[in-house]
């Protein structure tokens, strides 16, 4: 079967993940080890800090750095983990900052964001104007979508998908609130978010993975690895 990590801060040397080629390297086969099969790198892109002309050129170089170490029988994915504010549509073809360049954004929001007003209009303008999808990261870390039912399936009636970060489930209140979310069907997709062994290791993986198929969601499992085939876009190698 195919594990996807959706989430990551592996690429090197672009934001506050991996430093250095070598702990790329490590991290890979980390999740290689666990039988992870596909990668996506989502650095951070501050879209009020940088233009995606320029962030885009950082990822092609810190992509060319790792490339000839990526570890074989892998697939990866580039992607974004996009800071929505209003500077971002200011640039040209946003499509470019999605998984693969195609439809789907891991949109990072303020976590104190109530997903009303300002953040409520811009994920319409990108589902609407756009055709974008968007994927919001890590739900666990904005407490107005743990919160509210109704504001989590208003969200996902506009078309927007939901993550979840897989060291998340280390934390017991944490793990029962996502577990049913998980069997609810409202999280789409996994990711470990790994920044280093320190920060969101890459261990976490397959743990929370073998958690929940104890927990009877082996189903739910899977059907969160379809969702996650449907938006990979393997980079050629
Ligand atoms: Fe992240």
């Amino acid at each position: 079967m195919e594990f996807y990590d959706m989430h990551t801060h592996i690429l090197p040397g672009i934001d506050d993940g991996s430093e250095t080629v070598q702990n790329s390297v490590l991290m890979l086969e980390c999740l290689k080890k666990q039988g992870v099969t596909n990668v996506c790198f989502t650095p951070h892109m501050y879209s009020q800090e940088i233009s995606a002309d320029d962030f885009l050129r950082l990822r092609q170089s810190a992509f060319d750095k790792l490339k000839p170490h990526l570890p074989d029988g892998m697939e990866f994915c580039l992607g974004a983990e996009v800071f929505v504010t209003d500077y971002l549509f200011v640039n040209d073809n946003l499509n470019r900052l999605c998984y693969g360049g195609k439809r789907y954004m891991l949109t990072e929001f303020p976590y104190k964001s109530q997903f009303q007003g300002r953040s409520n209009r811009q994920l319409c303008k990108l589902i609407n104007d756009y055709s974008i999808t968007p994927v919001i990261p890590h739900i666990e870390r904005y407490p107005a979508l743990m919160k509210s039912y109704e504001l989590r399936q208003e969200l996902r009636e506009m078309g927007v998908l939901f993550q979840t970060n897989t060291i998340s489930f280390e934390k017991i209140p944490a793990r029962l609130k996502l577990g049913k979310l998980i069997k609810n069907g409202e999280i789409d997709l996994f990711g470990t978010d790994a920044h280093s062994f320190a920060h969101n290791t890459p261990e976490s993986y397959m743990k929370t993975i073998e958690l929940l198929k104890n927990k009877g969601l082996k189903r739910d499992i899977e059907e969160m690895q379809d969702v996650a085939k449907r938006i990979f876009v393997p980079v050629e190698l």
